[in-house]
């Protein structure tokens, strides 16, 4: 275990608990409420309010065989099509035999989904889907749902939360064991500054990483908190070369940064086609899906029309929907166009790909234990093996919620004991330099260059050069005399994972020399399916470099049990 940690004053207050949850989406939240209602004392831990996070962005719906003729065989199927070969099918299996009643005890929970006018749960279609098995809420408001019902049930329940709190490291105890986590509270409250959370489990649920790119669906929060925690922590991570860029966000113009409005998948399940200016569809002829295609061929096809076309951006064309129905199946997406001044009714939509969501993450076995003894990670935080080289559209709704309730179980079987956590070594080397804040927007650009939706080995060797030069810089600054060190800060931790978790997802772009599911390699465009079937598993070194690892195969090594 590497041990090392974020340059931060030590922890001036404490409390103590079984469980500390990470993070206050789906996957939290849920595992949040498990672990209470199997009676082990629970506190959850979130950078924002309970209702931030990207859960309650999630417009299309979550994905489980509930339609008649549906199987989860046939939603088997179609994921492991979409993972491009690098699914873990024990891990899918799990996720569609037990989705559909995850599922019905999110709705026993208080989660409203839209129905039929028969009753049952209306299903609509997305890209790489052969048949409607969506569930939606709101129209397209279903992570508002369901964040909405979990967050009233965590109140209802009385749980201890923390909100405004950026958690810091991973404590652990003499034996390497995990006894909490150091956290920095914001604002007013019982609690204030830097502080700790003592529990011998701590579940990470803490979502994305989207902010390590200048334009992406993910909220201003998703900065790879999670993923940059464990790996100081001494975790293994996976598949982190596997980014997902949604096709269809709202084109506001190539300088436009930060959360961008998604123009859901499911716009297209109801029948929106893609066109290029002159009102061609470019994606008949691609896929047998066309437009309905997996997402990663979708953002190519679109990526590469703009190329032959030399635009920014391509037009998704929903005018045939009609007034009422957009404002009753897409009233969100509605509006949002509108405030940007693009009626959907009258006119298509720009739209053009940005990051959506980390496929890989924090490695995980089906309990969700992480390679770190007492650690879990469930969520986008995690690589369950589920996702394979690409994500299949709504499965990480569903994918928070059966992990999460897996997690809680485990959790309840094992009750492992309380444990002191081992004072921290104060020692430079152990202590992870920071970046001045202002380092943000160019690591946005550095990635958004060099690792975006095309990559070569020429643009990942300049965004890595361009990685290092800023954490020597940082380790340089903090060798000095400490004039120029950064102080410890939100904005400084924040930017600092961001840092880290680039330079992993950079080291491990590049090791992967074909293209597969979402990574798009120009200078190897081919699939390589006799050098590409494995994982790439990165640690840190003591040293802080990424070290990249190849997996024999595509099957997901075991994770060593924790005790
Ligand atoms: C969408 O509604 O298009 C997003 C759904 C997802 O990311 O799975």
């Amino acid at each position: 275990m590497t041990g090392i940690r974020l340059t931060a004053p030590a922890p001036g207050w404490a409390i103590d608990a079984d469980v500390v949850v990470v993070g206050s989406g789906v996957a939290g939240l849920t595992a949040a409420l498990r672990c209470a209602a199997a009676g082990l004392d629970t506190v959850v831990v979130t950078k924002a309010r309970l209702e931030a996070g990207s859960t309650r962005w999630a417009q299309g719906g979550i994905a489980a065989a509930l339609g008649e003729g549906d199987t989860p065989e046939q939603h088997l199927d179609d994921t492991l099509v979409a993972g491009a070969g690098l699914c873990d099918e024990e891990a899918v299996r799990t996720l569609v035999t037990e989705g559909p009643d995850a599922v019905r005890r999110l709705i026993t929970t208080g989660a409203h989904f839209d129905t039929t006018d028969s009753g049952d749960i209306a299903l609509t279609r997305e890209g790489g889907h052969h048949r409607r098995r969506i569930a939606h809420a709101g129209g397209d408001a279903t992570g508002a749902e369901i964040s909405r019902a979990l967050v009233e049930a965590v109140r209802e329940a009385a749980l201890h939360t923390i909100e405004n709190a950026l958690v810091l490291d991973l404590l652990t105890d003499a034996e390497g064991r995990t006894a909490g986590v150091s956290l920095h509270v914001m604002g007013e409250g019982q609690h204030d500054g830097v502080g700790a959370v003592r529990a011998p489990s701590v579940v990470l649920a803490t979502g994305g990483m989207g902010q390590v790119f200048s334009a992406t669906t993910n909220p201003s929060v998703s900065t790879g908190d999670g993923v940059a925690l464990a790996l100081r922590a001494g975790a293994e991570v996976s598949d982190l070369e596997f980014v997902q860029f949604h096709p269809t966000v709202l084109f506001l113009g190539a300088d436009s940064e930060g959360q961008q409005p998604l123009v859901s998948e499911a716009v297209r399940g109801e029948g929106a086609h893609l066109v290029d200016a002159d009102g061609v569809r470019f994606m008949l002829g691609q896929h047998e899906l066309a437009e309905l295609a997996p997402r990663d061929i979708v953002a190519k096809g679109i990526t590469r029309r703009m190329h032959e076309k030399g635009t920014e951006h391509m037009y998704l064309d929903a005018r045939h929907f009609g007034a009422a129905m957009w404002e009753q199946r897409f009233p969100t997406i509605l509006a949002a166009c509108r405030s940007h001044g693009i009626d959907p009714v009258t006119e298509p939509i720009p739209v053009a790909p940005a990051a959506h969501y980390a496929s890989g993450g924090v490695r995980t076995d089906l309990r969700g234990r992480t390679t770190v003894p007492g650690l879990y990670a469930c969520g986008e935080v995690a690589c369950t093996g589920v996702h394979g080289a690409n994500r299949l559209a709504s499965n990480s709704l569903l994918e928070g919620l059966v992990f999460a309730e897996r997690i809680a179980a485990d959790i309840a079987e094992v009750r492992p004991p309380r444990t002191e956590p081992a004072e921290a070594s104060r020692d430079a080397d152990d202590l992870v330099p920071l970046l001045a804040p202002e380092a943000r927007t160019a690591i946005q650009r550095t990635m958004t260059r060099g690792a975006g939706v095309l990559r070569s080995a020429d643009s990942l060797a300049t965004a890595a050069e361009e990685l290092e030069a800023l954490h020597r810089e940082a380790a340089a600054d903090a060798e000095t005399d400490g004039a120029k060190a950064v102080v410890p800060g939100v904005d400084a931790w924040e930017v600092t994972n961001l840092l880290l978790v680039s330079r992993v997802l950079v080291a491990a772009a590049g090791d992967r020399e074909e293209t597969r599911g979402c990574h798009w390699r120009e200078d190897r465009p081919d699939r390589d399916d006799a050098h590409g079937r494995h994982h790439l598993v990165v640690r840190i070194a003591p040293d802080r470099t990424p070290v990249v690892h190849r997996t024999e195969t595509a099957a997901f090594p075991p994770v060593r049990p924790s005790d």
